[in-house]
């Protein structure tokens, strides 16, 4: 029964790995890999209870509830994306001697981007260190795991704040990763803990890779194509109408490492300028991009953390002005702006 699950799980995972398939074929992969950890764990996303509930205000953000976390396991693009990027992170990291040292913080119930790789990679090749503030998410995560007979790929599995986890000195990771963020780099403290864990690890390599918010004006109603119902064949691609005024926002090693040093709770941003004049139809918007690791991306609409958004407070600008943005750390982080004339 072990064996057959096992091979189960294997064969989802070698075809999520299918490189010759993109994000849009491996639908039914995520779907598969979903109903097998949802029937797997007695983890239940009760519907019946609030999803939110046993979430946690940290002084870095809200770590999200053990249910919520459960949850992003239905995000169909995401959850490939980022198993093939973190399975091309170790592979780079592949070396004679040691395993690679993958430190995961915020496993949540199913330590979902590591459980499939325990399967395509030998315990001699990588091994996992697993973080999360929720010990709910810890149990249910290594009993997934033993279950299948996987519990000797995990070195250790400890219930801490990652922003506040000393690695230690001889066991510093090869590859970090985390997905604790929500859209433009908002509420979560994917910031602080990439941070903090990188200051220790300058070395190891991240995923995401790197995570952008760009600054746009976008028309809403040229987004999406809608067809009739009774449409029959192939969908236009949308005529989308965007203007792109910049990057204002990076979270990647390099920005992490010029960060280093900086005291206080705000790190810098980026500024743009409203064109002018400007066009009604055309509003300020944050487009989130996510590199997950080297070719594995997600682009706008992929998943929600890439679902781009009306600029905070929905304001009317005559044309002209420039934005200085900065990100604001702290219990609720997020990117702010103020309007410099
Ligand atoms: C968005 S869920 C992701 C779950 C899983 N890794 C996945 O990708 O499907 C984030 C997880 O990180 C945990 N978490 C958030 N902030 C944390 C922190 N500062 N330290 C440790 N765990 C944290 C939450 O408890 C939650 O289980």
């Amino acid at each position: 029964m072990l064996s057959v699950d096992l091979d189960e799980l294997r064969s989802i995972t070698l075809e999520i790995l299918d490189p010759g398939k993109e994000l849009a074929d491996l639908i039914p992969q995520a779907q598969a890999l979903r109903d097998f950890f949802e029937r797997r764990t007695d983890f239940s996303i009760d519907s019946g209870r609030d999803i939110g509930e046993g979430a946690t205000r940290l002084e870095s953000g809200l770590a999200i509830s053990p249910t919520l976390a459960a949850m992003c396991l239905r995000e169909l693009f995401r959850t490939p994306a980022f198993i093939r990027g973190l399975h091309e992170a170790v592979s780079d990291a592949l070396r004679p001697g040691r395993p690679v040292r993958v430190l995961y913080a915020g496993c949540g119930p199913y330590a979902l981007l590591a459980l499939p790789l325990m399967t395509a990679f030998s315990r001699e090749q990588v091994t996992f260190t697993l973080l999360d503030i929720h010990l709910e998410c810890l149990d249910k995560a290594m009993a997934l795991i033993a279950s299948f007979g996987l519990a000797d790929h995990v070195d250790e599995s400890l219930c801490v704040d990652a922003t506040l986890y000393q690695i230690p000195t001889d066991r510093r990771p090869d590859v970090i990763v985390s997905e604790t963020m929500a859209v433009c780099l908002r509420n979560e403290p994917q910031v602080s803990i990439a941070r903090h864990l990188l200051a220790q690890a300058p070395t190891a390599r991240m995923v995401p890779q790197s995570v952008s918010v760009e600054m746009g004006m976008v028309d809403w109603t040229k987004e999406h194509v809608l067809m009739p119902a009774d449409h029959v064949g192939e969908i236009p691609p949308p005529e989308r109408d965007r203007i792109y005024l910049g990057k204002i926002f990076e979270l990647d090693a390099a920005n992490i490492g010029r960060w280093q040093g900086l005291e206080g709770s705000r790190l810098p941003a980026g500024r743009v300028t409203i064109p002018s004049p400007i066009e009604s139809r055309h509003k300020p918007c944050l487009l989130t991009r996510i590199v997950v690791y080297g070719k594995h991306r997600l682009q706008d609409y992929d998943c929600s953390l890439t679902m781009p958004q009306p600029l905070p407070g929905r304001p009317a600008f005559a044309g002209g002005e420039t934005l200085q943005f900065h990100y604001q750390l702290g219990t609720y982080p997020e990117l702010v702006y103020e309007v410099l004339g």
